[in-house]
């Protein structure tokens, strides 16, 4: 290929690396498999390092790799980044309106925009011709800080923009596209048809804000990893993604799951005609849209006030169902020409309100501080507090991280706290309102004995955690034997915390492999022994069920025994990773801590712990026995499912409660055994698994004449009966 080939073929390299990272980072669908990216990316590494001459600030190279900085350059933003004056409740939300309608009339049917209010970090992007240039904080909304290095890591911000050019129908012949066309993913927003803008050009310079913020899933997962390695977990979203931002060594930044929603154009300036400037902030996130960048898909617009401030309302209740963490929602104006000549008032413009939503923060009495052994001898002080109510739920416990967290904001028992519950998180212990103290409050001591066996507890370097170390400890079995039986581990449904206590106590289980002996007498003792009050169904069928769930358990793939065996630092994601790279038991065990490493997120402490893990007897002696037991996988059930087995070519529908598949349990069954599972019923349909409580997908099935069958029979396919 000569130079000019070459360079043009580079060039379309870079355009299709920037279609793939929006489709994956941006619009969640990508169209090609990592490895293909990465491949693209290879490529493009390699032609750089030929021909370092030709890269250019938009790279998609240039995301990662710039040297750490000393320092933030301050910047002045074009124009005051503002923020929001806030209304509490839909009265006040009325009473903004009314006071903008009593300035200018025009009000009644400028129309409005609601959309989220995220709760995360404003930032301030600049694109010059299309390529962004720059990235500031927002600081004190006249001057922020440069954080251009950083903000490329994020891969939800587009390096230039369009993403794509062309237009809304013509094809854009880029591999893995197949005849998708352009902007099909572009979808506007669903009561917004009209697109106004052609061919969603930027201006020669365009600013924008947007909101950087930290999903509340991947801050789950960021926080469970770190846990699995015996590190300082984060405290919330928002002040992650905050840290994350300011940090000096743009590598560090490009680690966080950093992604963004912009909805602001702070600045445009354009020496042609076209394109214009939209001047409606539905058109405007539209337009934002078109050009690649993401946009919330939970704004609607509204020509009266009363119906957006209704919908306002229900979004209260369904906060929950955002990825994200949001306070509020925003209601805007959507005449921005309007919007604009209203003013502000201080920092806060007049043509939006933050319609604040409760906060779920509460202050309450730590009553006391317990402390719990988990299954790897984990020490966890957890809050019991006061019972108290935020936003419907009662809340008693509450997560007070470590025993470093508790020191650092000096948590003593009997203090008031504030407590605060987010999203789906647990909800945690933010600090005590030292005004209102007694005198009597005493600094918290961490244990220096395990509060379950009375041994010592000990500390390992550069962890925050303190163990219990005593392999004989019955904290640590109960908890180990829960951790074996669990949702993401072996999945023995029913075999619950107190029947395995019971189990334990009796001596029937002393071990994780005693589970695999276990008579149906040995269960029914267990069951009958422990406290039945809550239970509706008589011990025959729970031992029968939790029999049946056992022997399934025994055909789990081999990352799901690897998280099971409950290894120090080894969770549901390493042990994905490690199965891949080491496809039986006897593979990893024979691996050695360098091996180990080769494998990604496996650093020196995981890899030291699972070799510590497989030369201790007691651990091999308990491999043996699974082994005897028959459970010794040699299928990695994050591979692809295989297409052949006793279910190949058939489709299922599940509906109801089965009597002992979890919901994922069941379809990993299915397509463990090689059918197929769909969310509808079809004529496709070959069975309709049904359990207690069907919804209406068994009359669907009826009417179609499509199988019905419950979960025995489902095992009885299985089985190849
Ligand atoms: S509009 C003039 N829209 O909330 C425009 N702000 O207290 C003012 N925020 O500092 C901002 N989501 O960081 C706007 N959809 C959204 C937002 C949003 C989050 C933040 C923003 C601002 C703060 C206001």
């Amino acid at each position: 290929m000569d130079d000019k080939t070459l360079q043009q073929h580079y060039e379309e390299l870079k355009q299709q690396i920037h279609f793939h990272n929006h489709r994956y980072h941006v619009l969640d669908a990508p169209v090609i498999s990592d490895l293909e990216y990465d491949k693209l990316v290879v490529e493009l590494r390699q032609i750089e390092t030929e021909h370092p001459d030709w890269v250019t600030p938009d790279s998609p190279s240039q995301r990662a790799g710039a040297e750490p900085s000393e320092k933030f350059e301050k910047v002045r933003h074009p124009r005051p980044i503002l923020s929001l004056a806030n209304a509490f409740g839909a009265e006040d939300a009325r009473l903004w309106y009314e006071r903008v309608r009593k300035l200018d009339d025009r009000v009644e049917k400028a129309g409005f925009v609601v959309e989220p209010k995220i709760d995360g970090l404003s930032v301030v992007l600049h694109y010059r011709d299309g390529v962004f240039v720059q990235g500031a904080t927002r600081g004190d909304g006249e001057i922020g800080e440069d954080i251009t290095a950083n903000l490329r890591t994020v891969r939800a911000i587009p390096l230039k923009i369009p993403v794509e050019q062309g237009s809304g129908h013509q094809e854009s012949g880029i591999k893995g596209m197949g005849n998708l066309p352009l902007f099909t993913a572009v979808q506007t927003p669903s009561n917004l048809t009209d697109r106004l803008i052609p061919n969603y050009l930027p201006p020669d310079y365009l600013v924008v804000r947007g909101e950087i913020f930290i999903p509340i899933k991947d801050f789950d997962k960021l926080n469970k990893r770190l846990e699995e390695n015996g590190e300082k977990t984060y405290l919330n979203p928002r002040n992650t993604a905050a840290g994350s931002l300011r940090q000096l060594d743009p590598a560090v930044t490009a680690a966080r799951p950093l992604t963004l929603l912009v909805y602001q154009i702070v600045h445009w300036e354009n020496n042609s005609q076209s394109p214009q400037e939209p001047r409606s902030q539905w058109k405007l996130l539209e337009y934002l849209k078109g050009l690649g960048f993401p946009v919330t898909d939970v704004a609607q617009r509204f020509d009266d006030i009363e119906s957006a401030i209704a919908f306002t309302v229900t979004w209260d209740k369904r906060r929950d169902e955002l990825s994200y963490e949001a306070d509020g929602m925003v209601i805007k104006i959507d005449d921005l020409n309007l919007a604009a000549e209203l003013g502000f008032v201080g920092k806060d413009p007049r043509g939006a309100i933050a319609f604040k939503f409760p906060a779920r923060e509460v202050t309450t009495k730590l009553l006391g501080i317990e402390v719990e052994v988990g299954r790897t001898g984990v020490l966890t002080p957890k809050a019991v507090l006061e019972p108290v109510e935020i936003n419907g739920v009662i809340v008693r416990n509450a997560t007070l991280h470590n025993f470093d967290y508790i020191a650092e904001k000096d948590i003593r028992p009997g203090d008031r706290v504030l407590v605060k519950r987010a999203g789906e998180v647990i909800p945690y212990v933010i600090g005590p309102v030292v005004d209102l103290r007694t005198g009597a409050e005493t600094p918290y001591a961490p244990p220096s004995t395990c509060p379950a066996c009375g041994q010592p507890v000990e500390h390992f370097e550069g962890e925050v955690a303190w163990y219990c170390v005593n392999a004989a400890c019955p904290a640590q079995l109960v908890r180990n034997v829960e951790h074996f039986v669990s949702k993401g581990a072996m999945d023995i449904t029913g075999l619950g915390f107190k029947i395995v206590e019971k189990l334990i106590e009796s001596g029937l289980v002393k071990d994780v492999a005693d589970i695999y002996r276990l008579k149906r007498e040995d269960i029914l003792e267990a069951v009958t022994k422990k406290d039945r009050k809550t239970e509706k169904e008589p011990p025959g069928k729970i031992a029968n069920n939790m029999l049946a769930a056992i022997e399934t358990s025994r055909r789990q793939p081999l990352n799901r025994l690897v998280t099971a065996l409950g290894i120090h630092g080894v969770g549901e994601v390493s042990a994905a990773d490690l199965s891949r790279h080491f496809p039986s038991l006897d593979l990893l065990r024979a691996a050695s801590a360098d091996q180990l490493q080769m494998v990604d997120g496996v650093g020196p402490n995981i890899a030291g712990a699972i070799v510590d893990w497989f030369n201790r007897p007691q651990n091999l002696a308990v491999l043996e026995k699974l082994k005897v037991a028959g459970v010794w996988p040699v299928s990695v059930g994050t591979s692809p499912m295989p297409s052949t087995g006793p279910l190949s070519g058939l489709t299922f529908v599940v509906t109801g409660t089965l009597p002992t598949f979890s919901r994922d349990g069941v379809k990993e069954f299915i397509e463990r055994h090689g059918g197929r599972v769909t969310d509808s019923v079809s004529k496709n349909t070959s069975y309709l698994v049904v359990g207690e409580s069907p919804g209406s997908k068994l009359q669907k099935a009826q009417e179609l004449d499509v199988k019905v069958i419950g979960e025995e029979k489902l095992r009885k396919l299985a089985a190849g009966d």
